[in-house]
């Protein structure tokens, strides 16, 4: 066996995934591993389960009346649908960045020091730090640097939306989980966030859901097409895109449907 194989343990383990909402089951026997230090993509066509899946990975779900889940979702080998397991912490360790950019209607300072604040750090040189730490890592810092008290509503969509990430990087999680964070982003933010990902893999582990074939093929470096609720098919991106093993996906990534 190659040593990588022995070595790297994934980060998320997806065991038999099933998710109901009310009567309605979105979600069918889902098993897959997400491995740490990738982008890994979901595709599909809309309504096939990609934001209903990202969201069971640190449990937004739970927050929507009526949501049943069977099956196993283990982080770091711990099962994070057990009793025992601190919501919020989870939500730490797995950040979640959405569609549309969603600054707090605060400056960009206490927008960045907003998480790290309700952990209980209060003082202002760590703070300082940890502000400038994460705007530098969204490839945002020199944009904003001098200007760090104005209101963060007043940044455009892209700068919005790195500030999103490095908001989302501020708490140190592990894994960060991406809903098609660039879909309401022209192409020149989109590519700044796309490059973005590719630095942040170094430290971080990405899943991201994206309706766009070509920035899934760009972007991931694992990729998982789910249609009406199943995951049809999980491979590295190149085989995936240029070698399907299951006809449905060669039929929607050439375009046949969706
Ligand atoms: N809060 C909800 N309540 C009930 N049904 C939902 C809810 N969110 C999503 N669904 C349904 O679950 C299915 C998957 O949706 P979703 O995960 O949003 O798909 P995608 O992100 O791939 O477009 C769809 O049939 C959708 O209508
Ligand atoms: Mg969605």
């Amino acid at each position: 066996m190659a040593e990588q194989t022995v070595l790297t343990k994934p980060a998320i383990q997806v065991e038999n995934l099933d998710l109901y909402y009310g009567q309605k089951q979105a979600l069918y026997d889902v098993s897959m591993d997400v491995e740490v230090n990738t982008v890994t993509a979901l595709i599909g066509p809309s309504g096939c389960g990609k934001s209903t899946f990202l969201r069971t990975l640190n449990r937004m779900n739970d927050l929507i009346p009526g949501v049943q889940i069977k099956g196993t979702i283990r982080l770091h080998g711990e099962s994070i649908y057990d009793r025992n397991i601190d919501v919020e912490m989870l939500r730490k360790q797995v950040g979640m960045v959405f569609q549309a950019p969603n600054p707090f209607p605060k400056s960009i300072y206490d927008n960045i020091a907003y998480g790290p604040r309700i952990h209980g750090i209060r003082n202002k040189k760590t703070l300082d730090e940890i502000v400038e730490k994460s705007l530098r890592q969204a490839a945002l810092w020199d944009e904003v640097k001098d200007r760090l008290r104005d209101r963060a509503t007043g940044l455009s969509g892209g700068q919005q939306q790195r500030l999103c990430i490095a908001r989302a990087l501020a708490v140190e999680p592990e894994i960060v989980l991406m809903d098609e964070p660039t879909s309401a982003l022209d192409p020149i933010s989109t590519s700044k966030i796309e490059e973005l990902l590719q630095e942040l893999k170094n430290k971080y582990t990405i899943v991201i859901v994206t309706h766009n074939m070509q920035q899934a093929a760009r972007v991931s470096d694992k990729t998982a097409f789910f249609l009406n609720g199943e995951l049809i098919e999980y491979n590295d991106t190149a085989t995936l895109f240029s070698n399907p093993a299951n006809k449905k996906t060669e039929d929607y990534i050439t375009g046949r449907f969706g």
